[in-house]
C-alpha cells in the first residue's frame, strides 16, 4: 500500500474505480444496518444475541416441508418477527449510491448476500442474490421463482404450478447449495471484475466470501467499506473504515467530482 492509499483512501478508491475497466460491488448485511435490520455477527447481531440457528436448515426442509412452512409462517414464531422487520425496512443512502454508480455505467453488477431486496428497492437491476430475495418463493425441482404473494398457502408445502415439485423460500438456508442460476453470474462477475467494493460483509460465509478472493489474487484492487476489520481486511488493498450509508455517499459525489 502507498502512502498516498492510507492517508487519503477515498481518493485512493476514487482513483482505483476510475483506472478499472470492470467494477462491482459485494454487499452484506452491514449494508442494511443503517435500514434498521440487525447483522448476524457483531455488535447487535443476530447470532450475537440468539446464537448461531442450527446448520442443516435445508436438510431439516427436506425431511418436514410442512413443518417448515408452518414454522415460517406461525405468527409468534421468530421467523415471522424477521419477516416484519423486513417488510418494515427501506433503502438507505448506501442502496441509492450503489444504484447511481450502476445508473452512470461505473458499476457493472452488484453480488449481494442480503435477501431483504433493498437494492431493488433502490434501483439497483443489474443484481446477483446469492443467498436469495424473501419476497421470492422457489421451486427446489425446477428452481423457477415467483413472487411469494402469487402463490397459495392455503395447501403446505406447496409445489411447483410448472413441475409440481416442493416450494421453499427463495432465501438459501444453511446446507442448501446456491442456485445454479446466480452461481454462475456471481463466479462471471468475479472472473471480469478488475476492482471490487466490498461493503458491510464479515466476509465469513462461503461462496460468497471466495469471489473476493478470487478478485485478488487475479491481481485486481478490494476496496473494503465497514466500520471495523473483517476477515478481508488483510488482503484489501484500501480500507474505508465507516457506516455504508455514509461511505458510499461520499464516494459516489468524489467520483462524480472527479469526472
Ligand atoms: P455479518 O453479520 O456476518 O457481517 C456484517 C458486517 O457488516 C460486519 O463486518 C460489520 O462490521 C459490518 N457493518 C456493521 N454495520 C455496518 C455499517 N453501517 N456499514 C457497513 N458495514 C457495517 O453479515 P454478512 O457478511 O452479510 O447467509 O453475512 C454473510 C451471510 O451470513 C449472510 O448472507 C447470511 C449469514 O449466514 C444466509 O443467510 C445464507
Amino acid at each position: 500500500m502507498d502512502q498516498g492509499t492510507t492517508t487519503n483512501p477515498l481518493g485512493a478508491a476514487v482513483q482505483a474505480i476510475r483506472a478499472a475497466r470492470y467494477v462491482t460491488a459485494m454487499t452484506g448485511a452491514g449494508l442494511s444496518v443503517e435500514s434498521g435490520i440487525p447483522p448476524f455477527r457483531g455488535p447487535g447481531g443476530l447470532w450475537t444475541k440468539h446464537g448461531e440457528p442450527p446448520m442443516n436448515g435445508y436438510e431439516q426442509f427436506l425431511e418436514d416441508p410442512k413443518a417448515a412452512w408452518e414454522a415460517r409462517l406461525n405468527p409468534k414464531g421468530p421467523m415471522r418477527v424477521l419477516w416484519e422487520t423486513l417488510q418494515a425496512a427501506r433503502p438507505n443512502p448506501g442502496h441509492y449510491a450503489l444504484a447511481e454508480m450502476e445508473k452512470s455505467g461505473t458499476l457493472r453488477c452488484l453480488i449481494t448476500q442480503n435477501v431483504d431486496d433493498l437494492h431493488r428497492a433502490a434501483g439497483s437491476t443489474k443484481l446477483a442474490e446469492i443467498h436469495g430475495n424473501y419476497t421470492l418463493v422457489r421451486c427446489i425441482e425446477c428452481g423457477g421463482r415467483r413472487h411469494r404473494d402469487e402463490i397459495s398457502l392455503d395447501q403446505l408445502p406447496p409445489v411447483c404450478e410448472s413441475c409440481g415439485g416442493i416450494v421453499k423460500s427463495d432465501t438459501v438456508s444453511f446446507g442448501e447449495p446456491i442456485p445454479g442460476d446466480v452461481l454462475r453470474v456471481c463466479q462471471e462477475v468475479s472472473r471480469d471484475c478488475d476492482c471490487m467494493i466490498v461493503a458491510g460483509t464479515s466476509a465469513t460465509v462461503y461462496p460468497a466470501a471466495q469471489f473476493p478472493i478470487d478478485v485478488r489474487q487475479r491481481g485486481g484492487v478490494l476496496i473494503e467499506i465497514n466500520p471495523y476489520e473483517s476477515e478481508l481486511t488483510p488482503i484489501c488493498n484500501i480500507s474505508l473504515r465507516g457506516p455504508a450509508g455514509e461511505i458510499l455517499p461520499q464516494l459516489v459525489d468524489t467520483l462524480g467530482a472527479a469526472s
